[in-house]
């Protein structure tokens, strides 16, 4: 029982969730996590959390179960299934990426009520909310804006696009027809993500994959396959940097932020760029080109880069890595330490 004001993770064990636990220990040791996720977490995030609990976002009685307990005025909902793999599952998807949202934003709601004060509540949506209905316009759009082509081909991309309207909806206009304001006890706030690039996880289930994919394999000494296109571009950021924006998105004053949904972008390499970088760096790396049409596809309907600059404007994004350091100073050197260790 802790009625400390809390952090509330959900889909803690991903790749997100990992830096993210990491970050706000250090940041706030003080500051109890609780974390949710199907899989256990990993024993070094485990010791950086106050609990840990294996069990679903769907299962509202568990939730209920954890506000009882908590009084959370944080909420990190990172809980979802990728793209690729929600596309072989669609309803599923729907269940987990859309009601799961939908049962983590009633908590936080009611979390809010409980407590009186606004709950902050991060929703990390994706580049997948966009779709761009060909090449020839994806060339041509270049930097593309929040509220542009926002007609995603994937299931993943429409529950994000959805998610991001739930969130808005619970932030402004929940039971707007109720007699007293129901609304403003959920601060949400929301980043569009491109690829992002950790040292420490491969991602699993996602169609920006190739781009870690190829360095993991390439590190730990293993053949790779890239099933996109040399000239495919989408943009790309390394973890690090995709935390601090969660950090700085959620300690911004309320009265700075225009909008309830960001983009942020860090770089935007070709998978050619990409590969030629690996291959740099390990020059014995056993990368191909083994083209998923179908995979290609959903990667062509996302921008080939992001306009950011709302999110430079209200909140200081500032990606601290670009191409070049991202992987000479980051990746390159924490995968090798990571794969030479084994
Ligand atoms: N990177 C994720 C994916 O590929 C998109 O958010 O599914």
């Amino acid at each position: 029982m802790s009625r400390k004001p809390s952090v509330f993770i959900t889909g803690a064990s991903g790749e997100i969730g990992h830096a993210l636990i990491a970050r706000l220990a250090a940041d706030d040791p003080e500051r109890p996590i609780v974390t949710l996720d199907l899989n256990p977490l990993p024993p070094e995030s485990a010791a950086k959390v106050r609990q840990a609990i294996t069990g679903s976002i769907l299962d509202t009685a568990l939730l209920d179960g954890i506000l009882a307990q908590y009084e959370v005025d944080r909420v990190y909902h990172l809980a979802a299934l990728l793209s690729t793999r929600s596309e072989f599952t669609p309803a599923l998807a729907h269940k987990v990426n859309v009601e799961g949202a939908l049962n983590v934003l009633e908590f936080a709601q009611k979390q809010g009520e409980s407590h009186g004060r606004p709950v902050l509540f991060f929703y990390p949506s994706s580049i997948a909310a966009f779709g761009l209905p060909n090449r020839e316009v994806k060339a041509r759009a270049g930097k593309v804006k929040e509220d542009d082509f926002n007609v995603p081909t994937t299931i993943y991309g429409a529950n994000k696009l959805y998610c991001e309207h739930l969130g808005r909806y619970y932030a402004r206009h929940y039971k707007q027809l109720a007699a007293e304001t129901m609304s403003g006890k959920v601060d949400f706030r929301c980043i569009r993500f491109p690829g992002l690039i950790s040292a420490e996880t491969v991602p699993s289930g996602g169609t920006s994959d190739y781009a870690p994919e190829m360095i993991h394999a390439a590190a730990s000494g293993q053949r790779y396959e890239c099933f996109v296109r040399p000239d495919t571009q989408i943009p790309f950021m390394a973890m690090p940097d995709a935390v601090d924006a969660i950090v700085r998105l959620m300690t911004a004053p309320r009265e700075r932020l225009t909008r309830t949904v960001y983009n942020i972008g860090a770089f935007a390499p070709s998978a050619a760029e990409i590969e030629a970088v690996v291959r740099s760096a390990f020059p014995h790396a056993d990368i191909r080109t083994k083209v998923d049409e179908k995979r290609q596809g959903i990667v062509d309907s996302w921008p080939a880069d992001v306009d950011d600059s709302a999110a430079r404007a209200d909140w200081g994004h500032a990606p601290s890595y670009d191409f070049a350091t991202a992987f000479g100073e980051y990746l390159i050197p924490s995968i090798r330490k990571r794969y030479a260790n084994r």
